[in-house]
């Protein structure tokens, strides 16, 4: 018989990506999203990509009584996998309460139907962010975690803490937090990637809305680092390797591999990039030419953070196979795809 899972935010650019990662190795989907950032179409593409239509429910994991009887339906599930969240840094700033309520919330309402149902196996969606300003690079998982610089990015914080704190106490609890460094790209079916709404905050959207005539001008945010180039330097990786990546952490809990109850990974190429070598890969792999210019440093940004991603090679059997051309080239298709259908 196919093994059940829950995957929330399963509509979303990371969790979509990952619905199709395990509905390809034989699971059964139950995607429960509010479709608060992701769009109900994404369901009948994954089904074009993978000959499968995931169950859905449309739920905000906010609602306690609404969860509780979602969880009633969907007991029989061997797993959990949390995406569900608001991530947008610059708004989490002016609305504190919001994300709070909202990721914190979901997350205490998946634990708590999990432990009602006894559904062991949880795997979080966590961020680099939380290892705040780096000490040393590339950064590993025994890093000590840092108040990140924005309430979104101190909700995985206090997420993970959270989930350590039960982990003590939980008879049943198997949990792994997955530290993503930057995904970008898109499934090369071109099915599904993601569509920011409104103005992107992150880089690899803003490129390519930039090259597709949607924004002016690129702001470089910074050259003044004390980086190669000036420019910051991120760990950037390719949604579809980080999508397999949950996979195989699931695997590791029903295989009863885990060394603790509650493991951390990184979740990166190992490979810091600058902003310019981003732009370099994208002009060199779509032979465009990219318009931008250098701006002041952006608040809460680091100069420098790229993991150490040995951890999650020899314990997950997990690696990013996709280099930074394939990324930029990825990101391009996509976003021309999506100008295509709008
Ligand atoms: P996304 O916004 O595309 O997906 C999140 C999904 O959660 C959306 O479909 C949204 O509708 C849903 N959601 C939000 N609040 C909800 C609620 N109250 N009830 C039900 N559904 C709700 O984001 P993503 O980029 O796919 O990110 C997935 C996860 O990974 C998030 O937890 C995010 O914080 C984390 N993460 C993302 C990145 C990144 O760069 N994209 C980096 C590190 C961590
Ligand atoms: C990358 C680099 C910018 C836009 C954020 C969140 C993190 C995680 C991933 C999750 C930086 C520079 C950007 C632009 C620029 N989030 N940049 N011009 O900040 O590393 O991480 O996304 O949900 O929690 O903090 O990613 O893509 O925003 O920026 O120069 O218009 O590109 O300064 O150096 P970041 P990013």
């Amino acid at each position: 018989m196919k093994q059940k899972i829950i995957i929330t935010g399963g509509t979303g650019y990371i969790g979509s990506h990952t619905t199709v990662e395990f509905i390809t190795k034989g699971f059964n989907v139950v995607i429960v999203d509010n479709l608060s950032n992701s769009d109900i179409s994404v369901l009948d593409r994954i089904k074009e990509i993978t000959g499968t239509k995931p169950e859905f429910e449309q739920i905000d994991l906010t609602d306690n009584e609404k969860t509780k009887s979602f969880f009633e339906r969907h007991k029989d599930v061997s797993g959990v996998i949390n995406f569900a969240a608001l991530k947008a840094v610059g708004e989490s700033v002016q609305k504190p309460i919001l994300y709070y309520q909202n990721n914190i919330n979901i997350l205490l309402n998946v634990l708590e139907n999990m432990e009602t149902h006894g559904i062991s196996n949880l795997i979080f969606s966590s961020s680099a962010t939380v290892y705040g300003l780096p000490e040393t690079l590339p950064i590993t998982e025994n890093a000590q975690t840092k108040r990140p610089t924005s309430p979104y990015g101190n909700t995985k914080k206090v997420a993970e803490e959270i989930i350590e704190d039960l982990s003590k106490v939980s008879e049943s609890l198997n949990a792994i937090s997955l530290r993503y460094f930057n995904p970008i790209g898109a499934h090369n079916s071109l099915k599904i990637g993601e569509a920011p709404s409104g103005i992107p905050n992150n880089l690899m959207p803003f490129i390519t809305q930039t090259a597709a005539g949607v924004r002016d001008e690129l702001k470089v945010f910074g050259n003044d680092y004390d980086t190669p180039d000036g420019t910051a330097v991120r760990d950037y990786l390719h949604v579809v390797d980080l999508a397999k990546a949950h996979v195989l952490a699931l695997d590791r809990l029903l295989h009863k591999r885990s060394k603790s109850n509650f493991e951390v990974y990184n979740l990166g190429t190992g490979i810091g990039y600058s902003v310019l070598d981003v732009i370099q890969s994208f002009e060199k792999t779509t032979g465009l030419k990219l318009n931008y210019s250098f701006d002041q440093r952006r608040e809460g940004d680091v100069p420098q953070l790229y993991s150490n991603p040995l951890k999650a090679n020899k314990e997950l059997q997990w690696k990013a196979t996709l280099s930074l051309d394939d990324m930029t080239l990825s990101s391009w298709e996509w976003e021309q795809n999506l100008r295509k259908n709008n």
